[in-house]
């Protein structure tokens, strides 16, 4: 009750101060941005991998140094946690949601939910499908089609000379916007180039446990592989394990590509076990805020804001290792 005076209180100010309500849904509920008070509830996807736990620490390190209260619900990979955390958010009348989307389908309901209720949504890290898109302010995160295109532009270097290249793809969690992106801009970079043989293709859900045992069934039924194609580096990590378990040499009997970045893909490709990382920065936790705070005050941010990322060799990670934050 006594929130809710305060808030009324509030919005009737800014009202009062700028003459008009704000636009899009950042407009009642809100409006405690920069005053002190501010509540997120944030939803993450789970702790998969080694970029989920660097991108969960950079969010609570964030909103603890803006003084933010950050409300922090783990859905352990699965939607209808996410749905149950957003819901509960919006009873508890947060100031914005903000998550990580585990899959990119199925969210107009709740989303509608949080717009009926006044309540700003940000989206981090992964986006949904949902064809109206006031249903939230802004999107931060990668963009996956150009991290998979990258992935297979190098491979098409490396492969210049070859008549064909087989390849195997460790997809990540089915119905994740990463897995479906990433394994789109590989195909896009290839084209209908037919040298370029992807003969199998099957999700490790983004952990290295999933990435080891798909990669042991792959070694069973397909006697020459080239090249392994993770969608992070988990999954590459567990490929290596099943590599060396097979008696071959990861990165040089077959040559492993992956995208994050994450201190332990650094360690494997400095070491010659991948041979090339495509970056995916879980650093969005500063953004984060920024976007939170002025949502809550009602201003307009950008629909979509792309994280800026690079690409290593074995000798970039070498040198960017002892800097690596995560
Ligand atoms: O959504 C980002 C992806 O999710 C990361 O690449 C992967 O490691 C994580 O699980």
């Amino acid at each position: 009750m006594k929130k809710f005076i305060g808030l009324a209180v509030a919005g009737a100010l800014l009202v009062a101060m700028t003459g008009c309500a704000s636009g899009g849904s950042g407009g009642d509920g809100a409006g405690s941005g920069g005053d002190g008070d501010l509540v997120v509830g944030f939803s993450q996807v789970g702790a998969e991998s080694g970029w989920r736990t660097a991108n969960t620490k950079d969010i609570q390190r964030a909103f603890k140094d803006a003084g933010i209260e950050l409300k922090f619900s783990d859905a352990q990979g699965k939607q209808e946690n996410q749905i149950k955390a957003i819901r509960s958010y919006i009873q508890q009348q947060v100031d914005v949601i903000a998550f990580s989307p585990v899959v990119e389908s199925g969210w107009d309901t709740v989303l509608n939910e949080a717009k009926d209720a006044g309540i700003p949504v940000v989206l981090t890290d992964r986006s949904v499908d949902s064809k109206d898109d006031s249903l939230y302010e802004s999107f931060l995160g990668s963009d996956f089609i150009a991290e998979g295109e990258k992935a297979g532009e190098w491979i098409k270097t490396e492969y210049a000379d070859a008549d064909t290249v087989k390849i195997v793809e460790l997809q990540g969690t089915t119905g994740a916007a990463p897995a479906n992106d990433r394994a789109k801009g590989l195909r896009d970079a290839f084209g209908d180039d037919a040298k370029y043989d992807i003969i199998a293709s099957q999700t490790g859900d983004f952990t290295r446990a999933g990435g080891k045992q798909v990669m042991e069934a792959f070694l069973k039924s397909n006697p020459e592989i080239d090249l392994v194609y993770a969608h992070n580096d988990d999954m590459g990590l567990g490929a290596i394990e099943a590599i060396e378990a097979a008696g071959k040499t990861p990165g040089t009997d077959i040559k492993i590509v992956t995208v994050d970045a994450v201190h332990d893909g650094m360690q494997a490709l400095a070491d010659g076990k991948i041979n090339f990382i495509v970056e995916c920065s879980p650093l969005l936790g500063d953004q984060l805020v920024d976007i939170a705070q002025k949502v809550a005050a009602g201003e307009t941010v950008e629909k979509r804001i792309v994280t800026e990322e690079t690409t290593f060799t074995a000798d970039q990670a070498k040198e960017a290792l002892p800097d690596r934050q995560y």
